[in-house]
This record gives C-alpha cells, structure tokens and sequence, in this order.
C-alpha cells in the first residue's frame, strides 16, 4: 500500500483529485467507483472545478457507486442518488445515463445486488475505486466482520454508523437501518483504489488499516492485499501511524 501523508485536509484532497483528474485524463472512458460521506465533498469539488474550467471531463466516464440505502428512492433527499446528482452529476458533464447506484427501492435486494455486480462486470471492471473510511473501519458499508471475499449484497448498518450519519435524516429513528454495498472482494477487483481520509476521528481506523492485522475486524485491512492501493491522508488521520 502507498501511504502519502499531507500536511492538511485541503492538500489531501487536492492530492486526491490529482489522482482522479490523472485517471480520466489517461483513459477518459474510464470506470470509476465512487464514494459518497462527508471526505467526499471536498473532492467533489474540486472535480467539478476541474470540470468547469475544462481541465477534465467525465463525458465518456461510467460511475458505480458504492452503496444505497435499502428503502429509499432515488429522490429521497438522504439517499446517495440525490448526494451524488446534487454534488457531482449535475454539475460536471458526465452522462447520467452512464452512472449507475444500487436501488435501494428495489423489490428484490438479492437480485439487485446480482444485477450491479452484472452491471460492473459487463462494463469491463473498475478502473479506480474512490474510497472513504468508516470510524469502525469499514469501506462501503461493509461493517466489521464482513467476509473478506464478499461481493454486493445487503448489510445491516452498525449502530455507530447509523448515529455518524443520522445527521442527514434528522433523527436516528429515521436513518435506515440496511444498505445495499458493493462487498470487499468487489472492491479488491478494482485495478486501482485510492482511499481519502482526514481528520483526527479518522485516525484509530486507519492505524488499523495499515499497521494493524488483515482480519475482518477491521475491513479497510483487506486493502493491504491490494497491489495498487494508495491511502491519501492528512496529518490528523495518520497521526496514530507508529
Ligand atoms: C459511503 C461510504 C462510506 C464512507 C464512510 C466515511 O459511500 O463508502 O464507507 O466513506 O462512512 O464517511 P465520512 O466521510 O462521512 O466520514
């Protein structure tokens, strides 16, 4: 795994934006895995910045996005289809047509999730996967004690996870309590993950994913089995690195 540590948030995402600017530029029809939580904003601007002013486009790019919320539609204000359109898709050039979310409205989870692994697998796999950590460890949803080799399938969220993000739904009582989540072996199949994270809350978890044992635990681990992964930090989010 490489591990760049900049000295602040605001270079750690300008480093990571790098990152994905460079990728698109390379191969513009590329498959990008996205991410969505509060260390994505940032980056999301500055792509869409990088967008306007023509320095990237995302015209021939395709999209997956991590994970949804079961029971919510794609217009529900907290679902990660409104995050995405509101904070990316709409302000890039991108076609919608070729961003793909799991639906967390669906009628049948199980094949859904087989539908969006199907999905990825016939768009020619993940190029870059765009990755944010859980305070628990977690990346997608998959909590601890997640398979190592799971693929998309529905998870129940963590209690510590449902309060990290209740602040969307107002109340805990209103924040779903599953999500449907790309699994750790559809991460691990991308040919390139960058992982971003930032802030002192960030730091246990990643301590864990670097220096701490592969182990389901602590599923962001499983990424040091990845032979092209880059951990892209802040000086507060490596501070409990030895
Ligand atoms: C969401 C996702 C999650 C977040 C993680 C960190 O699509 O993949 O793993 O990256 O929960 O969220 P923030 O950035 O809000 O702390």
């Amino acid at each position: 795994m490489k591990v760049l540590i900049c000295e602040t948030a605001e270079k750690a995402v300008a480093r990571a934006a790098e990152l994905v600017i460079a990728q698109v530029r390379k191969k513009p029809d590329a498959v990008l895995g996205l991410a969505t939580g509060g260390t994505m904003l940032p980056l999301y601007r500055k792509l869409c910045e990088a967008c306007r002013q023509g320095a990237v486009s995302f015209a021939q790019s395709t999209t997956f996005n991590l994970d949804e919320y079961v029971g919510l539609a794609p217009d529900h204000p907290g679902s990660y289809h409104s995050y995405m359109r509101e904070i990316f898709f709409d302000q890039t050039d991108i076609d919608l047509g070729r961003t793909h979310l799991p639906r967390g409205d669906c009628a049948d989870p199980a094949s859904e999730c087989q539908r969006y692994e199907a999905l990825i697998a016939a768009s020619g796999g993940i190029d870059l996967q765009l990755l944010g950590i859980g305070q628990n460890g977690h990346i997608g949803f998959n909590e601890p004690t997640s398979s190592l080799g799971s693929r998309t399938r529905i998870k129940t969220l963590s209690h510590s996870t449902r309060l990290a993000n209740a602040g969307h739904f107002g109340v805990i009582d209103a924040m779903p309590r599953h999500a449907l989540t790309m699994g750790i072996g559809t991460i691990l199949d991308a040919r390139q993950c960058i992982l971003l994270a930032t802030g002192q809350s960030k730091a246990a978890a990643v301590a864990s994913m670097i220096e701490g044992p592969v182990s389901a635990g602590c599923p962001a681990s499983a990424l040091q089995l990845h032979p092209a992964m880059t951990a892209v930090l802040d000086a507060e989010a490596a501070s409990d690195l030895t």
